[in-house]
C-alpha cells in the first residue's frame, strides 16, 4: 500500500518541486547518493576502488524532452568517459533511454546510444537501464539494434515480469550481457507478478539461464540486496561449477555497504552503482518505496543539520 503510494507520489511533479527545495530532503537523499557532480562520484568510485570494487554511474534524469538538455546529457557522459579512462577506475556507464531523448522519437535515443556505445568501444560498457514497461519494447528494439553494431552494450532486465524469461532467452542468444533486477516501477498486474515470493521465484529462474550463459570475459549482473537470494545464487553458481568470476553481483550505492566489501573478501566481483545529479526526486522515491523503512530517515533528516 506505502510502495504504492511512494511510487505515484515519485511522478507527481508539484511534490518534486517541493522536495527539492527542502534541505533535510537533500540530507536524506545524500544516503543513496554522494553528491549531485560527476566529480564526487568519480571519488566515490575511487574510494570504492580501494577495496576492489567496481563501480557504475548513472546520471540522475529521466523523461527529457529538450532537445537541447538531451544534448548536454549525451556530452556529459561522453566526458565522463574519458575521466573514467583518464582515471583508470574500474567503472562503467548506465543510462536511460528517456535521457536520451526517446520521447522526441526511437531514432533519436538509438543515434544517441550510438554515439555512447563507440566512444566507450575500447575498453568501456554502456548499460541501458529498463524504466516503466510503456518503454520496453522500444527499449529492446533500440538495444538490439545497437548490440548488433557495438558488443559493448548490457541491458537491465526485470524479474516482476512476466514476460521476462522469453526476453532473456532471445537477449542471450544475440550474446547480450544482461543485468536481472526485480524492478522498480508500479506495473499492472496481468503484465507482473504482484507478490514478492513470486518476484523472486522468478529472480532464480531467470539468474539460472543466466548463469548457463555466464561468461566472465563479460560477466552478467546479478542486482540485488536480497541476501536470502544471494545466498540461492552462490549456491547455485556453486553447484553448477562455476568459478567465483563468472558473474558480478551488483548493488546501489549506500545499501549494504557491508555485504559488499564481504562479498568482495571472498573473491566475488562486485560493482555498485552510483547516481548523481540534481535530479534526483522520482529515482529517490523509488529507492523510498523499495524499503518504505528508509522513511525514518527523511524524518530524522528534518531534526538533523
Ligand atoms: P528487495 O526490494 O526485496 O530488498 C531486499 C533487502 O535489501 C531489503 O529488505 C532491504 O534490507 C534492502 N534494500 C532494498 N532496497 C533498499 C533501499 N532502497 N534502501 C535500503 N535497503 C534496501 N530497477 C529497474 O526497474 N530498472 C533498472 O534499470 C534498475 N537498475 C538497477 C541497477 C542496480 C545495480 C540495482 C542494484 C538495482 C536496480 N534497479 C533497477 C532497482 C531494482 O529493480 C530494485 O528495485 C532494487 O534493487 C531493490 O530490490 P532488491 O533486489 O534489493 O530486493
Amino acid at each position: 500500500m506505502l510502495r504504492q503510494v511512494l511510487l505515484r507520489a515519485s511522478e507527481n511533479a508539484w511534490l518534486e518541486r517541493q522536495m527539492r527545495r527542502r534541505s533535510f530532503a537533500r540530507r536524506a537523499v545524500s544516503r543513496f547518493m554522494p553528491g549531485e557532480t560527476a566529480n564526487a562520484a568519480l571519488e566515490a568510485a575511487r574510494r570504492l576502488g580501494e577495496h576492489d570494487i567496481s563501480t557504475v554511474f548513472t546520471k540522475l534524469g529521466e523523461a527529457l524532452d529538450d532537445g537541447d538538455e538531451i544534448e548536454k546529457v549525451v556530452r556529459h557522459y561522453l566526458g565522463l568517459l574519458r575521466q573514467i579512462a583518464e582515471r583508470e577506475l574500474s567503472s562503467q556507464i548506465s543510462i536511460k533511454l528517456t535521457q536520451l531523448g526517446q520521447e522526441l522519437g526511437q531514432e533519436v535515443a538509438e543515434a544517441n546510444l550510438e554515439r555512447l556505445a563507440a566512444a566507450a568501444e575500447h575498453g568501456n560498457v554502456v548499460w541501458v537501464d529498463m524504466e516503466a514497461s510503456p518503454y520496453l519494447d522500444e527499449t529492446l528494439d533500440i538495444f538490439t539494434a545497437t548490440l548488433a553494431r557495438h558488443p559493448n552494450l548490457g541491458l537491465c532486465v526485470q524479474a516482476y515480469l512476466y514476460r521476462t524469461a522469453a526476453d532473456v532467452e532471445r537477449l542471450l542468444a544475440l550474446g547480450a550481457r544482461l543485468r536481472l533486477v526485480k524492478g522498480a516501477y508500479q506495473e499492472p498486474a496481468d503484465i507482473a507478478w504482484p507478490r514478492k515470493p513470486d518476484v523472486d521465484e522468478n529472480f532464480m529462474v531467470l539468474t539460472r539461464m543466466m548463469l548457463e550463459a555466464a561468461d566472465p570475459a563479460a560477466p552478467h549482473g546479478l542486482a540485488t540486496h536480497d541476501t536470502a537470494l544471494l545466498g540461492r545464487i552462490l549456491d547455485e553458481a556453486r553447484g553448477m561449477g562455476l568459478p567465483r568470476d563468472a558473474f558480478e553481483v551488483q548493488m546501489l550505492y549506500g545499501i549494504r555497504a557491508r555485504e559488499q566489501l564481504a562479498l568482495r573478501r571472498r573473491g566475488i566481483p562486485v560493482r555498485v552503482l552510483i547516481s548523481y545529479g540534481p535530479h534526483w526526486y522520482p529515482w529517490y522515491m523509488r529507492r523510498l518505496a523499495e524499503r518504505p523503512a528508509n522513511l525514518g530517515f527523511v524524518v530524522r533528516s528534518v531534526f538533523t543539520r
